[in-house]
């Protein structure tokens, strides 16, 4: 088989890449990315000559060259986007064209071309839960707030549109926060990592009660790889960590395996209509695909701590780019 990864250079779609390459190593996979802040060809320096593996730089807008990659592969599994709420604050353009329109053109060649379609979204678009709530399941309506998950939801509304209207053969995950290894030190793990990597503070956003759920990529990975196996066409799956936890049990929980103590943290002001928590009930995918989480938050996170360790340099290269310029500006003052 050969699969077309959209926005594979990404934290997620770099490890997915990694996953499937071990997993099945008799497919074919195509990284296409436009390597925008954060895609990462380092990423790939261990499969660099791997014959199954290959790169095209490329944008996901460009109708040309998503229609030329689409056309040569026999399942596209959709990852490209911008996917940092508070850059989404600061200049939601970016997330509209990537997000929205990005999604159009390759559904646009998946169509033309007949092609299988897995497309990768967020629990984010369901809005956000109060303390009692139910957590989201693929029931719940859409309530997107900000900006990127606005374009989020954009894009799912787009997919199912596609799988109504011309019957395209479509399924759609909306999946937790995710962490792991190659993420990139802005959003909130990997950037305290970072900070506590040069014994810097940890800025916690308000009072640090909103609630995330947790899930290791790689078993974000293994549900996509099942969705792909056994999830039925135009269905829509919800994949999550069974692992709430608040900012601040997280920092504490993360504080204590860089062997550090609370007054590393920093309260800073809140994030403008900050979410107040996200939870994902996933029985549909555990009794449909036989999938659930399994790898321990606590061992996850000690092997994220490790690798990011392990891997100063990258971070460093990460951290003195644009990454830089943009926090400098930022409506935080850090
Ligand atoms: P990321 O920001 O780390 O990586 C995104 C990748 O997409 C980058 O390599 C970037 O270069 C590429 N890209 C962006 N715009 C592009 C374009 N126009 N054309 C081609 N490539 C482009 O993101 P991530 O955290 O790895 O997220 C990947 C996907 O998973 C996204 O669709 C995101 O919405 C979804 N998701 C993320 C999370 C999470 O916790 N990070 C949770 C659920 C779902
Ligand atoms: P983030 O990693 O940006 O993911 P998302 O907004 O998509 O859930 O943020 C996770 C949580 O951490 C969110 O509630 C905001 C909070 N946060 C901080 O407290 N400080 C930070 O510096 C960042 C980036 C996030």
């Amino acid at each position: 088989m050969k699969i077309l990864v959209t926005g594979g250079a990404g934290f997620i779609g770099s490890n997915f890449i990694h996953y499937w390459l071990e997993k099945h190593p008799e497919d074919e996979i195509i990284n296409f990315d436009v390597l925008t802040y954060a895609g990462n060809l380092e990423n790939f320096k261990t499969i660099e000559n791997n014959p199954k593996y290959k790169f095209i730089k490329g944008d996901v807008c460009d109708r040309d060259a998503v229609f030329a990659a689409v056309k040569d592969v026999d399942v596209v599994v959709h990852y490209a986007a911008e996917t940092h709420v508070d850059r989404s604050i600061m200049d939601p353009s970016a997330f509209v064209r990537s997000n929205v329109l990005g999604t159009q053109v390759l559904l646009d060649a998946v169509k033309e071309y007949g092609k299988r379609f897995h497309h990768v979204s967020t629990d984010e678009v369901f809005g956000a839960l109060g303390p009692e709530d139910p957590a989201f399941n693929e029931k719940t309506p859409y309530d997107p707030r900000s900006p990127y998950s606005a374009s989020k939801a954009a894009a799912d509304h787009l997919v199912r549109a596609y799988f109504h209207t011309y019957g395209i053969k479509m399924t759609i995950s909306n999946c937790s926060n995710n962490y792991g290894r190659y993420m990139f030190p802005e959003k909130v793990l990997p950037l305290f990592i970072a900070n506590l990597m040069e014994d810097k503070k940890v800025p916690l956003y308000g009072d640090g009660l909103q609630v995330r759920d947790w899930i290791h990529t790689l078993d974000h990975a293994r549900g996509v790889d099942m969705i792909l196996q056994k999830g039925k066409i135009g269905e829509t799956y919800c994949l999550g960590g069974d692992n709430e936890l608040t900012n601040m049990e997280l920092t504490k929980t993360l504080l204590k395996v860089m062997d550090k103590d609370e007054s590393y943290i920093e309260y800073v002001k809140d994030r403008p209509g900050h979410d107040r928590r996200y939870a994902v009930d996933f029985s549909k995918a555990k009794n449909e695909l036989g999938w659930e989480p399994q790898i321990k938050f606590e061992d996850g996170l000690k092997d994220m701590v490790d690798w990011y360790k392990d891997n100063q340099e990258w971070v460093n290269r990460c951290r003195d780019g644009s990454y830089k310029d943009y926090y400098e500006k930022q409506y935080i003052i850090r």
